[in-house]
């Protein structure tokens, strides 16, 4: 695996002479960050050797290279969900790549459905912690201890320097930032809500379908990470109403300003 990760490092090294610091990987109707960049090259997940290809409605499947504040940042338009049936090693591919680039920090953002009931649709949730619920892990099969140990540390999945910077951000800017456990599910179904109700006991804030299989990997590596949520629909008994695809996209689109305007600020501080 070591070589795969090697060659695709080496192709995007070549790309252009900007050295990211920061990978970032944007979520449902989160691409307007990319907005923010000041790109120096973007290349179509095709062109790339070994990448998968995304598919699902909403992720367009570019690598992009540039500055956002003055930090030099590798932004994923687009990422590779479990529930697409690619695997975790698939999934996860795009950090291993960034790590073997130079990149040292990663920051994932993701639309999840609210569970804690002081949360209403809208609101960001800066996640502070998660549960893997995949049933799966992208660690399993034998460990390459060049990448990272067989049994890696998780006591800090996320930063706690950038989660406290950001919650300051959020504080000097007017920005109301909740801050919680994201539970981590295959999807592609949404939760029923006996399943809300299961994760809320679990210990979750929010739920969705992406984040946990990167940060693991991400960890595994030592790689610093941030992770940024848009409540997107309501587990919450009571207020569980029928949800789409395209509401989450909308409701994501409305928030995402606001989460754009934290990841930047904290990109400033990296
Ligand atoms: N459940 C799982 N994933 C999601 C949800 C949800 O309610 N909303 C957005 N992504």
């Amino acid at each position: 695996m070591l070589e795969t990760i090697q060659i695709t490092a080496d192709y995007l090294i070549n790309q252009t002479t900007l050295k990211p610091v920061v990978g970032i990987i944007l979520g449902t109707g989160l691409g307007g960050l990319v907005e923010e960049i000041e790109i120096e090259k973007s290349i179509s997940y095709e062109e790339i050797p070994n990448f998968p290809v995304s598919t699902v409605e909403g992720h367009s499947g570019r690598l992009i290279f540039g500055t956002i504040n003055n930090t030099p940042i590798l932004a994923m338009q687009g990422r590779f969900h479990y529930y697409e049936g690619y695997d975790m090693k698939e999934v996860t591919f795009p950090v291993r790549v960034m790590k073997q680039m130079g990149i040292e920090t990663l920051f994932v953002s993701n639309a999840s459905g609210g569970l804690n009931p002081d949360y209403v649709v809208g609101d960001i949730m800066v996640i502070n912690d998660h549960i893997n619920m995949f049933g799966d892990n992208p660690l399993i099969g034998r460990n390459n201890n060049k990448l990272g140990p067989r049994f890696p540390d998780m006591s800090e999945p996320y930063s706690k320097r950038l989660i406290a910077e950001a919650l300051m951000i959020g504080n000097d800017n007017g920005i109301d930032l909740k801050q919680g456990v994201y539970v981590g599910t295959t999807g592609p179904t949404f939760e029923t809500p006996a399943e809300y109700k299961m994760f809320r006991i679990l210990g979750a804030d929010a739920v969705g379908m992406s984040t946990v299989p990167e940060v693991i990997v991400a960890r595994h590596m030592d790689m610093q990470c941030f992770g940024i949520s848009i409540i997107t629909d309501s587990g919450v008994p009571g207020q569980i109403v029928e949800v789409s695809h395209e509401e989450v996209q909308e409701v994501a689109a409305a928030a995402e300003p606001k989460m754009t305007m934290v990841i930047k600020e904290l990109l400033g501080r990296i």
